[in-house]
């Protein structure tokens, strides 16, 4: 039996948007839901617009979330948002492991694990990257980089923890380049990310897995790419940054699932 999932559309505005700008991109985004409303929808501001954008978009069905967390509840950790803050600022969703933040602030496997089981315990949903550099897809690293981030970041949760968890594959060389995985590229590794899990959890959680891809995904490359049976999905960067495109980006994971 295949596996009806609504697409989910997340747009990760990374460090745009002052609050005001927030305001008023995310009440387009609204104005624009209802022909979208079989999507899931995620709005991930940066964190001082999240109150304000949550706010804007009560009483629809349009998630939000946020670009990271620390895994404790409250301390002496200058700089740091914890899980309880997100939650109380209306978060449901928390991206973990960009790999912006492995970059550029040195996020590892290990912070990664560290901060899925604190979201997991304060009931955010951990929207987990991975993804590979040029350099190792060109050595043909890809899958085994894949599959290493999986096992030291993921796979030592229960199923039941793990069944909360999205996943998305962001090829490095794909991200604000302009140049996208092509469909047969993201499936490739989305269905061998499916087979791992698979393996490790079952068949059927691994059905139920959400997916999504990440890198360059715009309105007029979104349908070929979400026509892959893998791909249950985008994390958007770029182009969440206008409602028109983000929705645009919705409309056609829709058509996918109609065709
Ligand atoms: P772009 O869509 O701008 O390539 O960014 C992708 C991304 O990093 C989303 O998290």
């Amino acid at each position: 039996m295949a596996v009806i999932k609504k697409p989910v559309i997340a747009g990760n505005w990374k460090m745009h948007k002052t609050i005001a700008e927030a305001r008023e991109l995310a009440a387009s985004v609204a104005r624009g839901f209802p022909e979208v409303s079989e999507a899931a929808l995620i709005l991930i501001p940066p964190f001082t617009a999240i109150q304000e954008v949550k706010r804007t978009v009560s009483g629809t069905d349009i998630a939000v979330g946020a670009q990271d967390l620390f895994w404790e509840e409250k301390g002496a950790f200058t700089g740091e948002i914890s899980p309880l803050q997100l939650k109380e600022a209306g978060c449901d969703f928390v991206i973990i492991g960009h790999s912006e933040r492995r970059q550029f602030f040195g996020e590892t496997d290990e912070t990664v694990r560290k901060k899925v089981l604190a979201a997991l315990n304060h009931e955010l949903t951990p929207i987990v990257c991975i993804g590979e550099t040029l350099e190792e897809r060109e050595k043909g690293q890809t899958l085994n980089r894949i599959q290493t981030q999986l096992e030291n970041s993921l796979f030592a949760l229960d199923a039941s923890s793990f069944s909360r968890v999205v996943l998305a594959y962001e090829p490095i060389w794909a991200i604000g380049t302009g140049l996208n995985a092509t469909p047969e590229q993201a499936e490739e590794v989305q269905a061998f990310i499916r087979s791992l899990i698979a393996s490790r959890y079952g068949k059927t959680l691994a059905d139920y897995a959400i997916i999504l891809y990440g890198g360059s995904v715009k309105p007029n490359n979104a349908l070929s790419l979400a026509r892959e049976k893998d791909v249950d999905g985008f994390l958007v960067g770029g182009a969440s940054l206008e409602a028109e495109s983000f929705l645009g980006i919705a409309r056609e994971a829709l058509r996918a699932v109609r065709d």
